[in-house]
């Protein structure tokens, strides 16, 4: 082999090798991942409104009349034993950790006689406002959000059907139960 033939597998080899990086390059500057701004995966946004709609902020829940005509009074008499711990349900009742609730649909709220409301009850008291289907539907659902500084230790009960559930058992407690919403 004389030196012409070794440069020449020289320059070919060396030109092998700069095309390889060339290739390199230009894969890496096409498919270079983009380094995030901000660490971590981009988690799906939550599918409810915002705390201004505490009623819907479960999911998108049918119909409040809708879900009170397929109440079952026996289920939400089985849920409302959690409520017990504070509330009596029984007329003539009296008031325990919280009000007592014979005959709250559409009772004006913070109308317990003798129970010392939070200010956030009081002042709804003081509008006028009553219980009426939909404002227990969102109380219960996250009672602080509805109430800020509400007294009521309790959680919510995020299941709409649940909650249907307890508002026919609510309505039953009545001498005379309020009629359910047009659908
Ligand atoms: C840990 C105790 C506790 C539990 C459990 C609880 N509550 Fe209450 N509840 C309270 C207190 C205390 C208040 C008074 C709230 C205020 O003044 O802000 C209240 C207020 C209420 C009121 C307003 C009554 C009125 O006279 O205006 C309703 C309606 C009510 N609760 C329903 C329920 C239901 C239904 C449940 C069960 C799902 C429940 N609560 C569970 C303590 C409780």
């Amino acid at each position: 082999m004389d030196s012409f033939e070794l440069n020449k597998i020289a320059g070919g080899l060396l030109a092998t090798l700069l095309f390889t990086m060339g290739i390199g390059i230009v894969a890496d500057t096409l498919f270079k991942p983009k380094a995030p701004l901000v660490a971590g995966y981009a988690l799906p946004a939550a599918e409810a409104a915002g705390s201004a709609a505490p009623a819907a902020a479960a999911a998108p829940a049918e119909p409040l009349p809708v879900r009170l005509a397929k109440g079952d009074a026996k289920k939400g008499e089985a849920s409302a034993k959690a409520c017990t711990a504070c509330h009596a349900f029984e007329k003539g009742g009296a008031n325990k950790v919280g009000p007592a609730l014979y005959g709250i649909l559409d009772k004006a709220k913070g109308g317990a006689a003798g129970f010392n409301y939070s200010a956030g009850i009081k002042e709804r008291a003081a509008k006028g406002e009553k219980w009426d289907y939909e404002s227990l539907d969102a109380f219960i659902a996250n009672p602080k959000a509805y109430v800020a500084g509400t007294l009521m230790g309790y959680a919510g009960l995020a299941d709409p059907a649940k909650r249907a559930d307890m508002l026919v058992y609510l309505r039953s407690l009545s001498d005379n139960p309020a009629p359910l919403p047009a659908q």
